[in-house]
């Protein structure tokens, strides 16, 4: 007897290729790519500031902590759940951030991306330069088609930066952050895809 059909709810609507592999995502003056075990140490000498975790889930305490991170990011990306760029801008060959895509749900594309760049690299054009082709990505080579980001509303540069590629705020998710004893409101930010694609075609200064 065949199997019935029960339409998309039930069978992953996400693209799989990604999964044996990112690939390099080629920017003006950088290249996103897979992490690699050898970037535990860059990774942390430029995000374990207070300046860049401040409003951010703590990042691993040490190198060994950001070694294990890799390869549970690895894993996860075999899994289909999880995709982690390494930022390497054209004069290094170390990482100096991450951007990242968690699929929350994938019969529904819908993922949850975060970033976070060494505090030098801000203000340089590197986070747009970065999201444009992570955004691509998304919606591209992963299928998705709801991007969503928490970014607490104290976190101004953040939130700035969100903007930036047209993301809108849905909600405020009161208190929904503890760091440090502190419980924050954040701002739940998504992009859908047909307004990424919609925004590529009608302003093309604004997001290429
Ligand atoms: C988030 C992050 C990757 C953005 O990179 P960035 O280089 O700082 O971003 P940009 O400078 O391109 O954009 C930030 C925008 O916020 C604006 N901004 C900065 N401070 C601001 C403030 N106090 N109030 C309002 N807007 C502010 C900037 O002016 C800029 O917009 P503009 O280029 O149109 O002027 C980087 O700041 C970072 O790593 N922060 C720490 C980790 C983090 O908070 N991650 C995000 C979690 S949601």
């Amino acid at each position: 007897m065949s199997q019935p059909t029960f339409g998309p709810r039930w069978s992953s609507i996400v693209s799989e290729g990604w999964r044996s592999g990112l690939p390099d995502l080629q920017a003006a003056s950088l290249t996103l790519r897979e992490l690699q075990v050898a970037d535990a140490g860059a990774l942390f000498e430029e995000l374990n500031s207070d300046e860049v975790s401040r409003f951010i889930s703590p990042p691993p305490a040490n190198v060994a902590g950001f070694e294990r991170f890799i390869r549970w990011a690895q894993a996860e990306r075999v899994g289909g759940r999880y995709a982690c760029f390494a930022v390497v801008p054209e004069s290094r060959s170390a990482p100096v951030g991450i951007f990242q895509i968690r699929v929350l749900d994938p019969h529904q594309a819908t993922a949850e991306w975060g970033f976070a760049l060494g505090s030098s690299y801000w203000g340089t054009g590197m986070f747009m330069a970065s999201a444009r082709r992570v955004i691509d990505f998304a919606f591209g080579q992963m299928g998705l088609r709801r991007l969503e980001a928490r970014a607490c509303v104290a976190n101004e540069r953040g939130t700035g930066a969100l903007r930036k590629p047209g993301a809108v705020c849905e909600a405020v998710l009161h208190q929904s952050f503890e760091r440090d004893g502190e419980r924050l409101d954040q701002g739940l930010w998504t992009i859908l895809r047909e307004d990424w694609l919609f925004l590529k075609s009608v302003s093309r200064v604004a997001v290429h």
